[in-house]
């Protein structure tokens, strides 16, 4: 079935590769929107220039729409500068013991201004602006949509994707408890928000009258599928897209991926200060006594961005942040343009097959 939202854009299939900040690349969004799907560009951790450098970059690549995401935060931040030492004091020793070479720092800035990159986006004018971690005012909703952007709010719960379709979202995408990188919450605690996707899809689909899109879980194109019985207007993957060649994961977490268990993916602080899937590994058991004293994002996720860093460049996937959702134990690696082919076909066969 064409999906309704991606349809008229020109997007052949209900497929959209999830923006995944850090992870993904402009050859992987390229690669999925020149193959039929609709790429999208996390750009949650890029400053204005590199935004703009990269949807160049895509642009250059294919003439196919795309989608650039980003985090909705503060321009500025409070810090507890104690909390800041504490943790720092923490971050550092653990680096020594584990023989990694660096030091935490205090950054110039704790994470790139959001109206400057939200400006940057309108610059770079993608098809889809999609945002998490908070809602858009209405009149930046209205400003993009007026330049012919099409706007998509991330929900983890039917109250989130309610207040989207009320500042005027396009379509929402709801986030299932399965999935990998950081939760999307931001009305409720963010262990109150753990919703299945079979919950919480047919639950929103009833409630809103604008396009749903599937996230969490999904792997193949049997769960494209039962996305779209449950009413989903198209599937949103994102750790399927993890361990192909042009992600920017890093070779031991795409290692970790492919024998990944599902009891040993969860729901983790400790990288960020905000909710996160991933693998919980050496990292996130040190850093567990010490869970209530983490300042909260993105002062974390600064501070241990040099850790992440010597982490993927020592081979340590047992340090670094592997988010990936509760299914990622079945990626399969392959070009981004291949998977996009066989998830179609296997979406094709799984409808035949029901038929
Ligand atoms: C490594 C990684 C990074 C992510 N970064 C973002 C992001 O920058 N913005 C966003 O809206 N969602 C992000 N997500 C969440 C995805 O949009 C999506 O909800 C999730 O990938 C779906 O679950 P799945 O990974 O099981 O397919 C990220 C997910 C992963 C795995």
């Amino acid at each position: 079935m064409p999906s309704t939202f991606l349809h008229p854009l020109g997007v052949a299939h209900p497929l959209i590769q999830a923006p995944m900040s850090g992870s993904n690349t402009p050859a992987l969004v390229a690669a999925v929107s020149g193959a039929g799907g609709l790429g999208s560009l996390g750009a949650g951790y890029l400053e204005p220039q590199a935004l703009l450098d990269q949807a160049a970059q895509i642009r250059a690549a294919t003439d196919r729409p795309f989608a650039i995401n980003l985090f909705v935060l503060p321009d500025a931040f409070e810090v507890d500068e104690a909390r800041v030492d504490a943790v720092r004091a923490r971050l550092d020793a653990l680096m020594e013991r584990e023989g990694l070479d660096v030091r935490t720092q205090r950054p110039a800035r704790w994470a790139p201004v959001f109206s400057e990159q939200l400006a940057a986006l309108r610059e770079a004018r993608p098809a889809v602006a999609s945002f998490a971690f908070d809602l858009l005012d209405r009149t930046r909703v209205r400003e993009l949509k007026a330049l012919g952007i099409r706007v998509v709010g991330t929900a983890t719960t039917v109250a989130e994707a309610r207040a989207w379709a009320e500042q005027g979202a396009d379509a929402v995408c709801v986030q299932g408890a399965e999935a990998g990188g950081h939760r999307g919450t931001f009305l409720h605690a963010p262990e109150e928000a753990l919703v299945g996707l079979f919950a919480l899809l047919p639950a929103t689909v009833a409630a809103l009258d604008i396009p749903v899109i599937a996230a969490g879980g999904i792997m193949d194109g049997r769960g494209m599928l039962a996305a779209e019985i449950l009413g989903a207007d198209a599937s949103q993957l994102g750790t399927a897209f993890l361990a192909c060649p042009e992600s920017a994961a890093a070779e031991a977490w795409k290692r970790d991926l492919a024998q990944a268990e599902d009891h040993r993916v969860g729901t983790i602080y400790s990288f960020s200060g905000r909710a996160a899937r991933g693998l919980r590994n050496r990292f996130v058991e040190a850093m567990a006594p010490f869970a209530g004293e983490l300042p909260p994002y993105p002062v974390l996720n600064a501070l241990t961005a040099p850790l992440r860093r010597a982490a993927a460049a020592a081979g340590r996937g047992d340090l670094l942040s592997e988010w990936c959702g509760q299914a990622a134990g079945r990626v399969r690696p392959m070009p981004a343009a291949e998977l996009v082919r066989v998830l179609m076909d296997e979406y094709v066969e799984a409808r035949h097959a029901l038929a």
